[in-house]
């Protein structure tokens, strides 16, 4: 298990995803020592640092750091990694529509500077990638396996199996040790409120219009945030080099469906749903087979969908100041001013 390493390099420790792996590291591993990079862009929680560092003590370090920096060799060594983690990425599907050049310093290049460092140390690297990768799916289509090609549609997908592809081809052409998970929907505490959920939750606390995508009937398969952060420590204990790991919990569910359920739960009238303009290429549904980590690996979901949910909403509920923090105190003034045209710039950027 984890103490196959002694010295596990996470990066993007401070995103959502990243932060429930480094607490999962911490409590799990009481010997192993953990270096967190993160470069602390937006959807970065300003107190993230401090609260993994009063978590971790002296076996935990933060390094405010991108992944292009080529200094993170001399931090492998003087922390005497054994494995590299890559959570950090930029991960929002609109602002790749937006800007995708960040998208490709960061998901593609990025990666790249990881695995020459790992090379030249004989270190494993995991990549955490997506299940966007794999495109679309119509409804009566089968769940994508390991063996679905990858097809993606918005610059985000494209970015990342474009990192697939050259982290498995550093696997064949130099023998590295480099796995890859492939994960879907997540949803937990600390996501930042771009995201569909966080955004939904925080809009109607204020009581904003809740804005949904095109006819709101695309599907999403989700799964609560530690049981990936779980498999990917199964996937970086046990995988096998130069195989791609499904993660999914069987977790389907229409958008418009989650938004009612999720306004049900707290007591907010559907009046809040607002249709908006489509996101472009928008992918119609996710879904994902996870029987190879399961037969491989031995893992599996511990919590529900249903389980999740009561967790998150309730998680949100009563952290309503710390959503406010995160995506600042104006931004009821930047809703009203913004949003309608965010929504046709989104459009106008195809
Ligand atoms: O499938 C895994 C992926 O899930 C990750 O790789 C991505 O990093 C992550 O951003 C997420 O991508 P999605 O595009 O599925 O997540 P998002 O929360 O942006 O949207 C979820 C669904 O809700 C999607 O169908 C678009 C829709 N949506 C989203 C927002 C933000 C709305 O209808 N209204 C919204 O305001």
């Amino acid at each position: 298990m984890g103490e196959t390493f002694q010295s596990v390099l996470v990066t993007g420790g401070c995103g959502f995803i990243g932060s429930h792996f480094v607490e999962l590291m911490l409590s799990q591993y009481p010997n192993m020592l953990i270096t967190n990079v993160d470069a602390l862009t937006y959807a970065a929680h300003p107190d993230t640092p401090a609260r993994l560092s009063a978590v971790g003590g002296g076996r935990y370090e933060f390094l405010q750091k991108n992944i292009n920096d080529v200094s993170l060799g001399a931090d492998l060594d003087r922390r005497g990694v054994d494995v590299v983690v890559n959570f950090a990425a930029e991960t929002h599907v609109d602002r790749s529509i937006l800007e995708p050049h960040i998208f490709l310093e960061t998901n593609v290049v990025g990666l790249q500077n990881l695995l020459t460092l790992c090379r030249k140390r004989n270190l494993r690297l995991v990549q955490v990638s997506t299940d966007e990768v794999y495109g679309s799916l119509e409804p009566s289509d089968k769940p994508f396996t390991e063996q679905s090609p990858l097809s993606p549609n918005s610059p985000y997908a494209a970015a990342k199996a474009s990192a697939d592809l050259i982290a498995f081809a550093a696997q064949r052409t130099y023998k590295q040790d480099v796995v890859i998970t492939r994960c879907s929907n997540n949803f937990g505490p600390g996501q930042f409120p771009e995201k569909l959920l966080p955004l939904l939750i925080a809009n109607a606390s204020e009581g904003l219009p809740i804005p949904v995508y095109g006819d709101g009937k695309q599907v999403r398969d989700w799964i609560y945030v530690t049981d990936h952060c779980a498999a990917v420590d199964r996937v970086m204990c046990d995988g096998k080099s130069g195989e791609a790991y499904n993660i999914s919990a069987y977790g389907e569910q229409k958008n418009i469906d989650l938004i009612k359920r999720v306004l049900d739960i707290m007591n907010k009238p559907h009046s809040l749903i607002q249709f908006v303009g489509d996101r472009p290429a928008h992918d119609r549904r996710y879904a994902l087979e996870n029987k190879k980590i399961g037969q491989e690996l031995g893992w599996s979901p511990k919590f529900s969908f249903d389980e999740g949910l009561a967790k998150t909403v309730a998680w949100y509920r009563s952290n309503e100041a710390w959503l406010k923090k995160v995506r600042g105190q104006d931004y009821q003034k930047y809703y009203k001013a913004n949003y309608d045209s965010k929504m046709k710039q989104t459009e106008r950027a195809v």
